[in-house]
């Protein structure tokens, strides 16, 4: 893939941001949705690419628009794109921390195309030695962590998403002595800091999104990491939509260079404020982004912050 696309691609998480921003704290989580999706698939449809949407925003029947196998760009090179306009859509409906817009690139098939089901996630950082694994239990997991970073485990901060169901696995954690980060939303960017030395977070665990599960992969490649996932179904539908998108072993666990493998580009733009990312902020002439982009290619990392001097004006809905 031609370099200069991972620069392109900022451009499309930094108009969904600005697009969400406007509804930052607003109540309406369906309108900053839809601001997101509107801004980002208008700006992907500019970019040199022959794109299929392989990680979207549902099926053709539920979305309109980026919608899986949705054909996007004004032609070029095939790529396959996981995205999420904006990941965090309570958390922007309420003004929280951590929403952003994120989109990820790949060469075809470079992508699990993961149903819009859960799944269950480990992620932390142990410079691709296997110390944790879904295939083990999450008392076991934590106990080989504090051992392989040399620190107690009252130490360690495990980050869950704060649901119901993570009660049983909420009690083991505490009952091993290791510290919680409970999360209300997000977790894209929480499996993203568990993998960074500058985060406070030492492990993610838990049951969260499958296609940001694929996303975090994608972030993962590019900046290192462990990450395992592994899909789980409620009912019969969702097994179904997940031989649709060709999924046949139904209870894999998939390591990271099965959720996303190969030449990946990543760029997410902070919405809100977070722990990777700062939020917009939108001032009398012009509106302030934070974006990150990556290359699994190179390793190379961009923080780019964008001074934005067009009527903002132009994003209302
Ligand atoms: P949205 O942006 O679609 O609201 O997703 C937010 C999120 O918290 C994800 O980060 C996470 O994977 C998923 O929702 C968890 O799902 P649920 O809210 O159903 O527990």
């Amino acid at each position: 893939m031609d370099r200069n696309l991972a620069i392109e691609l900022v451009r499309v998480s930094e108009f969904a941001a600005l697009a969400a921003s406007k509804h930052i704290g607003r109540g309406n989580e369906k309108a900053a949705d839809q601001a997101a999706v509107d801004a980002m698939r208008k700006c992907l449809n500019s970019l040199t690419i022959s794109g299929t949407v392989v990680i979207g925003e549902g099926e053709r029947d539920e979305a309109p628009m980026l919608y899986i196998g949705e054909k996007v760009g004004s032609g070029g090179p095939k790529v396959d794109i996981a995205l999420d306009p904006l990941e965090g859509t309570t958390i922007t409906a309420k003004g929280g921390e951590n929403a952003m817009a994120v989109i990820a690139l790949a060469q075809e098939g470079g992508f699990l195309n993961a149903p819009d089901v859960y799944m269950k996630k480990i992620s932390t950082n142990t410079n691709n030695e296997k110390v944790v694994s879904l295939d083990q239990d999450l008392k076991s997991n934590i106990i080989d962590l504090a051992k392989f970073k040399k620190i107690n485990i009252k130490d360690l901060v495990i980050c869950i998403l704060d649901r119901d169901r993570h009660k049983d696995e909420i009690e083991i954690i505490r009952s091993t002595g290791a510290r919680i980060k409970m999360i209300d939303d997000g977790d894209v960017s929480a499996v993203i800091s568990s993998v960074l030395t500058s985060s406070n977070i030492d492990m993610y665990y838990g049951i969260g999104g499958a296609p940001e599960g694929v996303l975090a992969a994608a972030a993962l490649q590019c900046i290192g990491g462990n990450l395992e996932g592994q899909l789980l179904f409620n009912n019969e539908d969702e097994i179904k939509r997940a031989k649709k998108t060709g999924v046949n072993d139904f209870n894999k666990i998939y390591q990271l260079n099965d959720l996303a493998m190969g030449d990946i580009m990543f760029s997410a733009t902070g919405v809100t404020d977070g722990t990777m990312l700062k939020g917009i902020k939108i001032t009398k002439n012009y509106a302030e982004t934070h974006s990150i982009v990556m290359r699994s290619k190179t390793g190379t990392i961009r923080h780019i912050n964008g001074e934005h001097n067009f009527d903002i004006k132009q994003l209302d809905h």
